[in-house]
């Protein structure tokens, strides 16, 4: 609880501190891409925009996962100072559009052609009611490991590819004297672990029915309890100093050879690509041993806030620059993420990036595409958080791994 009130005054903090001086013409924006190699992504946007003569006016709000963000549009929205446009994840998009707070862009939509290109998987959050309320920057996935290879070579490390090869990699790196995971221990960083150790644990009948479907025998399964044992195997392989570490920072220590492994979305590859480093020279980048067949995705979606009924002709401008084929590959690149649209040529990415798109592809061919719990993408903000709570509880030997489960089925029971 006091760790809640806490966020809600820094998030009023940043909101007094930025008090927002659009002018007409400005698109302002309102997101939490505040790392080197978020930033860098941001820019390509920002001189997108500059370039058709539209000012930017940034609104960054830190924290991945988008909960502090989140709290900051709520005051704004309710002060009646709604930004122009918010990054979003997911439910999210839902909630606002059921709210009628977003603009309707099936005007532009229809015009560019979007149901054609953008995949089923992220129009479901796109589209309120069959009206498009948000346009997608693109797909992350969170079942990812990064690794440096160097570490992984010195030590004589195999590419793990199950959960016990995974155990016997992580023994080896911590006998080294290195660490052998770099973490960073906040709820949105051990929840995005959770959604890989959880998938690898039970499979994909397991994790839908877990945290699509909130089946209260799945939550309180013996699956689960395995799943949260894992994590406290996994905690036993972070360094000392893991709590509140941002998540870039934990990608920095993979990065500089402090650490062997980084579990974390591809986001994270942003990081390596801004520290100019290569992947299957410097880096690599794998399914969580035990997911290689599935996709954990989430998509970052701009929502724009209605104004007046109308959409602005810089609202307009940033929907389509967005949507554009050119630029969904240019950002991607930089993003570590992936096209929001099918259209998109994967020859302007690297290796990581081309493995990306070409899993995405066959994880919603063979039904194996899932949304991220942790990223907004399996259920709404409220059974989220719920889950947030329970699972870094346990990450930090709150709870053991059966009091876990017990709370996670009656935290979300609660939460829904
Ligand atoms: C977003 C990413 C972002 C990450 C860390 C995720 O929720 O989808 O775009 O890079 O959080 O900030």
């Amino acid at each position: 609880m006091r760790l809640k009130i806490r966020k809600t005054i820094s998030a009023f903090a940043v909101l007094a501190a930025s008090a927002s001086f659009a002018h007409a013409g400005d698109v302002e924006v309102l997101h939490w891409w505040t790392s080197g190699g978020e930033a860098a992504a941001l820019n390509v946007l920002k001189q997108d925009l500059e370039s058709q003569g539209i000012g930017w006016q940034d609104m960054p709000v830190a924290g991945g996962g988008g909960t502090q963000a989140m709290t900051v549009l709520r005051a704004r929205v309710t002060s009646g100072n709604a930004p122009t446009a918010v990054q979003m994840l997911g439910f999210d998009i839902t909630d606002w559009a059921k709210e009628g707070a977003l603009a309707n862009l099936n005007d532009i939509a229809a015009e560019e052609g979007w149901d054609s290109v953008v995949p089923e998987a992220l129009q479901k959050f796109s589209k309120n009611d069959g009206q498009w309320v948000a346009a997608p920057v693109n797909v992350h996935s969170t079942n990812w490991v990064w690794a440096n290879k160097a570490v992984l070579d010195e030590l004589g490390i195999a590419q793990p590819t199950t959960w016990d090869e995974l155990v016997a990699a992580m023994d080896k790196v911590k006998a080294s004297g290195k660490t052998a995971v770099a973490h960073g221990g906040q709820a949105w960083q051990d929840a995005t672990i959770f959604d890989a150790v959880a998938m690898s644990t039970g499979g994909p009948d397991f994790y839908k029915a877990a945290f699509v479907d909130l089946d209260p025998a799945a939550l309180g399964s013996d699956t689960m309890k395995e799943a949260f044992d894992r994590m406290a195997v996994i905690r036993s392989y972070v360094d000392d100093n893991f709590s509140g570490r941002d998540w870039n920072l934990a990608s920095a220590m993979v990065i500089n050879g402090d650490a062997a492994f980084q579990f974390m979305g591809d986001w994270a590859k942003g990081e390596f690509i801004n520290a100019g480093k290569v992947p299957g020279q410097d880096f690599l980048c794998f399914r969580f041993p035990g997911t290689q067949e599935q996709v954990t995705f989430n998509s970052d979606q701009f929502a724009l806030f209605n104004q007046g009924g109308t959409v602005s002709d810089e609202q307009g401008a940033l929907a389509k620059a967005i949507m554009s084929p050119a630029f969904q590959s240019a950002f991607n690149v930089v993003k570590g993420s992936v096209p929001a649209r099918v259209d998109v040529s994967d020859e302007a990415f690297d290796a990581c990036g081309k493995q990306g798109m070409k899993d995405l592809a066959a994880a919603s061919k063979s039904g194996n595409l899932y949304g991220s719990a942790a990223h907004g993408h399996a259920n709404p903000a409220s059974v989220k958080n719920a889950i947030y709570d329970v699972v870094t509880a346990h990450f930090n030997g709150e709870y053991d791994s059966a009091t876990a489960v017990s709370e996670l089925v009656s935290a979300v029971e609660l939460a829904q």
